[in-house]
Order: structure tokens, then sequence, then C-alpha cells
């Protein structure tokens, strides 16, 4: 039996085992056998929740790139890493060798280093799903130099933010970038946020929709003339395993975005072994992740750990209804797709068209289906198992964070017997637990609580960028000597989890966390709001749609016209996705004597669920509740 690849349910629960009762003998293991190092750990891993400060084999050292691509070399130089596949079906796809993504990302490395690119620095990545996407990031990581993605769907605003709260010298975009049968202005978009970022001192700029746009001289770049004539050769950074990676931004529920730092060792070692279980790749396959590299998913399932298992990793530039609501389907019969992985907000939305959308291609190619970013509904769960996997793939409802950097509880296909809407096990190496409010741990099976992690796993990020104390509140206050998720969850009888969605301010929409906070404060801006608060209510293909409750200074102001103008300013300020889906102007907020919102009614009001508001006793304006009520929007 190996402890890297579990094959089925009793050799689960024995790799489980272990990794419970001897988690570094585990780790140890696997990392040494699997993995390429320049010098061995003097230690697995050093842990306090209470500072909080993790590590995992201390003072090892590696490039991570030397082990998602050079590694590979002997054996792979000419199979397919990367498969990427345009948005406009009429483009050829390109496969993307071992040898080729060799010298694309060393060229790319070359470049950044010309630029003045050093270890430690922060690089800020705002590019569409295209091949120099892959390579910079992977550059990145072979110079040692911290990327910072910012998916290609932000603001300039909110690319701003982020360039300046990690102190980014230099920016990679791109002309613009395809969506379906749109283009977007990247470049325009980023010469906007570098206003307010004075610290940037270099743009290069990847060709994409070949628009005229501006360059400023000086600053911006073209990147192609530049990798054409730099090096195939570029000697891999040496890297401590407890060096930064990459910072990835996710939102909070209050303040600024987070910028979580990841590891270089840990985090391979965690998403190596468990892109290798939880999708059950094997040689030859072709496997489909349809994030964004932007977002966690991308950086692990897109790129990392697919890579460091030399697997064959598909990049799609498009959308799933571009040119139909048949594209995904298409291209896994086109590119014979093996495991498939994706959000339940897209399947959503591909489940209410027709279904010949999906008989037209032949899908049996697939063995795995994977969900991730939210809770799956049961309905569209079984439209997934019967028309996508034809009743004989099975679905991983994988559970995991930004800040867990790998999946942490999800089933092992073949392995595992899965349960619509459950996540159903932990991974090996990841202890869960369920917390009462008074912080607690609820013992037994059929119970529900906050969910916790009890001991840290190798791709547990390490800080918050520039702000320890944040990540110190954020995920070690709230529970002694545990992480806390943010989320709810239930463990069924058999100790199976569901989980049950954010017990904080965080409102997932279509798989993408948004705090409340920062939406408020944009509603805000509007010089005709006095104060606003925003609250989910169940969306059928987002999973969760924004309310807003907005008290106006100037009730006499044309509604409708300030309804665009808050969603205009939210689009600029926070990014589209973060756009109100019904607005209603009120005259007040229900709030507790100590003037906290409470969200919990406004919630029940949003879902038009006003049958049993629940207790109001302790608000200090109780009468407010029937006011919002009864108002129409
Ligand atoms: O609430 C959980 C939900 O997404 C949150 C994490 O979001 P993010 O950091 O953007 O990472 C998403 C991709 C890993 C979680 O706190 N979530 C994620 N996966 C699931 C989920 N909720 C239910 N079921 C899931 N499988």
């Amino acid at each position: 039996m190996s402890n890297y690849h579990i094959k089925n349910l009793k050799e689960y629960f024995n790799v489980y085992e272990k990794s419970v009762k001897e988690p570094e003998v585990f780790w140890e293991e696997i990392a040494e056998e699997h993995f390429l190092w320049h010098k061995r750990w003097d230690n697995v891993l050093s842990w306090d929740f209470t500072k909080p400060e993790i590590k995992w084999f201390e003072n090892a050292q590696l490039n991570i790139t030397e082990n998602c691509i050079d590694r590979h070399l002997r054996t792979k130089k000419d199979q397919t890493a990367i498969l990427f596949e345009p948005n406009s079906p009429s483009e050829d796809a390109l496969h993307i060798s071992y040898g080729v993504l060799h010298d694309k990302v060393n060229q790319m490395a070359n470049v950044l280093k010309s630029k003045g690119v050093k270890k430690g620095d922060r690089v800020c990545v705002y590019l569409p799903m295209i091949p120099e996407l892959a390579y910079t990031v992977l550059a990145c990581a072979r110079i040692g130099a911290v990327h910072s993605v910012v998916f290609a769907g932000f603001s300039a605003s909110a690319v701003a933010t982020r360039i300046v709260d990690s102190d980014c010298k230099i920016v990679v975009t791109s002309d613009g970038a395809n969506r379906g049968a749109k283009t977007i202005d990247l470049k325009g978009i980023v010469d906007e946020a570098l206003k307010s970022c004075p610290g940037v001192e270099t743009v290069l700029v990847a060709k994409r929709i070949h628009t005229e746009i501006h360059m400023q001289s000086g600053r911006d770049y073209w990147l192609a003339p530049l990798t054409e004539s730099a090096s195939t050769e570029c000697a891999p950074e040496i890297m401590d395993a407890e060096d930064p990676l990459f910072i990835l931004y996710t939102s909070g529920s209050t303040g600024k975005p987070k910028g979580m730092v990841h590891s270089s060792g840990g985090y391979m070692v965690y998403t190596a072994f468990t892109f290798k279980n939880v999708f059950q790749y094997r040689e030859g396959d072709v496997y489909w992740c349809t994030a964004d590299i932007g977002w966690i998913t991308g950086h692990s399932y897109i790129l990392y750990g697919p890579l460091a298992n030399g697997a064959t990793t598909v990049m799609f530039e498009g959308i799933p209804s571009y040119p139909d609501c048949g594209r995904f389907w298409e291209i896994v019969e086109k590119h014979k797709v093996n495991q498939f992985y994706t959000a339940p907000t897209a399947i959503r939305a591909l489940a209410k068209e027709d279904l010949k959308f999906v008989e037209k291609y032949d899908l049996s190619s697939l063995k795995v289906l994977g969900t991730v970013g939210e809770p799956i509904n049961e309905e569209a769960w079984h439209w997934y198992n019967d028309n996508i996997g034809n009743k004989n793939s099975p679905i991983v409802d994988t559970w995991w964070q930004t800040e867990t950097g790998g999946i942490m509880i999800s089933p092992i296909p073949y392995a595992t017997p899965t349960i619509p809407t459950f996540a159903t096990l932990p991974l090996p190496g990841i202890q869960p637990a369920l917390m009462d409010e008074n912080g607690k741990e609820i013992a037994g099976n059929q119970v529900e609580g906050r969910l916790c992690i009890k001991f840290p796993w190798p791709s547990i990020a390490r800080t918050i960028w520039g702000n320890h104390q944040r990540y110190q509140d954020t995920y070690f206050s709230a529970f002694k000597n545990a992480y806390f998720t943010g989320d709810g969850a239930r463990r069924d009888a058999a100790g199976y989890y569901r989980i049950t969605g954010r017990v904080d301010d965080v409102i997932i929409v279509s798989g993408h966390n948004l705090g409340t906070a920062p939406i408020e404060d944009t509603i805000n801006e509007h010089p005709a709001v006095a104060e606003s608060a925003i609250v989910g209510f169940p969306h059928d293909i987002k999973g969760n749609a924004l309310y807003g409750f907005v008290i106006l200074k100037d009730t006499g102001a044309d509604r409708d016209q300030l309804r665009k103008e808050i969603n205009q300013l939210i689009s600029e300020h926070v990014g589209p996705i973060a756009k109100l889906d019904k607005v209603q102007f009120t005259d007040g907020l229900p709030k507790t004597r100590s003037g906290k919102i409470m969200r919990r009614i406004l919630r029940k009001i949003a879902g038009g669920d006003t049958s049993n508001i629940g207790d109001t006793s302790t608000l200090l304006n109780p009468e407010v509740v029937q006011s919002i009520m009864d108002e129409v929007i």
C-alpha cells in the first residue's frame, strides 16, 4: 500500500489513521518519496496556533518549478503539460509539452530578471486565461519572486488596492481579454489602477486581442519581443520550504481583502498529494479544471497540483455559454477529458439549458466529476450525475478555501461512497472539529456546529501579507487551539460532513467570496446614500445573490436612477460580480443596542421568509422591522 495513492476505502481508513496518529512520519514519507529537494528538512513540523506560527519541512530547500517541470523532462519532454483551449472554437488548441513549458517559463523568468525582479519581490499578474498567465506564475516561482495573481475580472480600484497592499513594482498584463463574444480592455483597467500605484515601475504586456492600446514610454513593454530573445535556461532559485510562494487575496467580512500567503514546500506536497487522490489521476489522463487561475482553485488544481504529478492539465480561456451552452461538453469530447472539475453555479446554469447541448457530445471519457466553491444543491448534483457522469462517474464535492491551499474534505472517487450535498470525509492529515457557540468541541455524530481544524496541514496559509495580527484574529481567536474556517457544518451518523454555508458576513455569489463591508462602503460613497446593509438571498443559478437595504439622505431622488448609479459604483470599485440584484430603499435598519446591524433579520426579509423573523427584543429599534417588511421595492 502506498500512502501517496489511495485506491479503496480500506486504504483510505488506514492511511487516514496513520496521518492522525503519526502526522510527521506520514508527511515525511510522502515528501521524501515523491519530490525533489536540494536539502532535507531539519524538522518536519513545528506549530503553535496561539502565536500563530506553523512551519513544515523546516530548513529544507527546493524549487517548486523543478518539481513541476524539470524532473518530468527525462520521461515526459514531449507529453502535453498544458492543453490550452482558446475562447473561440475556431482557433486551434495549443498542446504545450513539458519541454516547451520549460523553455517558455525560463524565458519569462529571464525577462522578469532583466526588469530587476529578485527573490522575494512581489509581482502582480493581471492576465486572462492565456498561456502567458501560466508562464508568468511559474516564472515567478522559478526566480523566487512572490506572485500575486489578481483575477482579470476585477475593477481598476480592486487591482490598485492589491498592488499597493503587497507593494508590487511590476505588473504583467495583456492588451485585453476575450470573454465569449466580448472583449475586455485589461490594459485600460491597469492604466486606471496605476494612477494610484506610484510604486509600479514596469508593466509587461502580452498581446492577445490585438487592439490599439496606450503604451507609456519607459514603463510599458510588449512581452513577446522580450521573451523571444531571452534564453531558455534560467537556473532555479533555491528556496527555503517556508519562503512565500505566492499571495492570493480573498475577501474578509470586514476591511480590505486579505493577502493570504502560501509557502513553497508544504503547499507543493499537499496540492500534489490531494490532486493525485481526489481526482485519481493516472498516467495518460487528461484533466480539466474550469476555474480561473485568478482563484485558488486555479493555482492549486490547474497549475501546481497537476504539474507536480506530471499530468496533462487543460486551461480554458472562454466561458461555458460561448458560442453556445454545449461548449464545456464539446471540449470534453474533443480532448477526451477524464477528470472534470467545475463550480455548482456553472452546473446550475447549464442544467437550465436544453439537454440537447449535452446529448450532442460523447462524454464517455469522463471518470471523475468534481465541484468546488459553494454547497451543491441536490437537484444540480443529480443533473450532473445523470447527464454528465451517466451515473458512473463519481462526483467529488470538494470543500476547501483560499486559506487552506488544498482540498480538505472530499470523497476519494471509487473509494468513498458519495451522498449528494455531502463533502463526506476529511482527507488524510485533516482533523476537523465542530464547535458550539461557547467554543466547546461537539463530540459524536449527527451534530451541527462551526467547522474548525484542530491540527496543521502542510498547505495552510502562513499569514496575511503585512498583517499577522489580522491572521490571528480572523482564524485563531474564535476557538482555542483551532483554525476557524468561517463555515458551519453538520456531521451525519456515518461521520460524513455537509457544509451548511458561511457563518460570518461573507456571501458566496456564483462561487465568489464577497465581503459585505467593502460593498457597503462603496454604496455609502454615493452622495444620496446615508447608510446601507447587504445580505445574500437564494438565487437559482448564482446560489446567492445580493440584496441591498439602503437608507437615503434625500428621499425625493429618482429611485430607478439611483439603483443604476449604485450598481455602477459597485462595478467600478469592487467589480461587476458584486452588483446588487435587488435594492430596497428603507427608512431604518434593525440594530442592536451596540449599533450592530442585525443581518439575520435582513436575510429573512430578503429571502421572503417573514413568517418567523425570530427574536427582536435586543433591537434598539424593533419597530423598524415591520416597516421594512411593509415596504415594496
Ligand atoms: O464557504 C465555503 C465555500 O467557499 C468558501 C471558500 O471560498 P474561497 O476561499 O473563495 O475558495 C473557494 C475554492 C476553494 C468556503 O469557506 N466552499 C468551498 N467549497 C465548498 C464550499 N461550500 C460548500 N461545499 C463546498 N464543496
